[in-house]
């Protein structure tokens, strides 16, 4: 492949090909229900790079990959020679010579940059410091299933301006919805990020408050306070954030119809109450399964399948 597609966040596709990924998802997802075979990838392998802790992405990918007819490899950062110090551009030109499609999670968003300039195949951001991409086609595609088209509805985001928020302000300019945002003040996005998706036209509130971001929300969302490689933090944010829980005061501002996401791993009792969650406006275990089944899609995608 000489110019191969890559995802590194929701603006390296256009919204035509956003919207004919969530429509994959779901028609791949009905296939896997029925028991019909869809090996679109047979013989094809999928290098999975980790330099942090996984259950869904790598789970999702592995599964994904073999039920595509293809194979995919861990590859974690304590046992290869990247954890060594061999440089990103070596290790992507040697691992992109023999597999066809590479995901990494990683820290630094300049990590997964530079393997891809350097990279011969497909490679897919599965979690930086910065975004989360595939979180988002799954948390759209829920919303497709439950409720049918996001775009012009609002989705609320309450917490941390985390790689979540960052990805679902780019997700705004891919999907067309509006998006409020409250974060306490020292935790607000990425300035750079934000004025991005605003010049290419997203519809993005920042609010003051919780109860003003969820305020006429069709879908309220948060993430945890404190996110892979903040561990040490915990305790300071916990009191940054502890007017932040999404509870059912909270999801009472949004309409009454409103979907609760949150990308998982959760803390119950700190971003989000129990009853929240595990109550009836709340889709996180769908949203988990879709990175399943978007993601069978995004790798179709980037392949050329479809
Ligand atoms: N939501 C998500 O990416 O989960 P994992 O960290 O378990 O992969
Ligand atoms: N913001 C979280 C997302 C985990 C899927 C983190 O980066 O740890």
């Amino acid at each position: 492949m000489n110019n191969p597609r890559h995802f590194l966040t929701l603006l390296d596709i256009s919204p035509e090909e956003g919207a004919s990924i969530i429509a994959r998802g779901i028609s791949l997802k009905a296939k896997q229900k029925n028991g019909e075979a869809h090996r679109s990838l047979a013989g094809k392998t999928m290098a999975m790079i980790f330099e942090k802790a996984s259950t869904r992405t790598r789970v999702s990918f592995e599964t994904g990959m073999f039920q595509l007819g293809g194979h995919a490899l861990f590859l974690h950062s304590a046992t290869t020679q990247l954890g060594r110090g061999e440089p990103v551009s070596d290790s992507a030109k040697v691992i992109s010579s023999m597999v066809d499609i590479i995901m990494i999670r990683t820290f630094d968003h300049a990590m997964v940059e530079a393997f891809a300039a350097n990279s011969s195949v497909p490679v897919i951001n599965a979690l930086t410091d910065l975004t989360h991409p595939c979180q988002i086609l799954a948390d759209v595609m829920t919303f497709v299933e439950h409720r049918g088209d996001i775009q012009g509805k609002t989705v609320a985001w309450i917490g941390d301006g985390n790689n979540m928020t960052h990805s679902w302000i780019n997700g705004t300019v891919t999907f067309g919805f509006t998006l409020n945002i409250a974060t306490p003040k020292d935790y607000a996005v990425d300035d750079k990020v934000l004025q991005h998706a605003l010049s290419l036209g997203a519809t993005i509130n920042i609010c003051n408050t919780p109860q003003e971001a969820a305020s006429g929300a069709d879908l309220v969302t948060t993430d945890v306070w404190a996110s892979m490689g903040q561990e040490e933090e915990q305790k300071i944010r916990e009191a940054a954030f502890k007017d932040y829980q999404v509870d059912s005061a909270l999801m009472s501002c949004a309409k009454s119809d409103a979907l609760f996401m949150h990308c998982l791993p959760a803390h119950r009792g700190e971003e989000v109450a129990a009853d929240v969650i595990d109550g009836n406006q709340s889709v996180v275990w769908d949203e988990a399964e879709n990175r399943l089944h978007a993601q069978k899609a995004l790798v179709e995608f980037l392949m050329g399948v479809f």
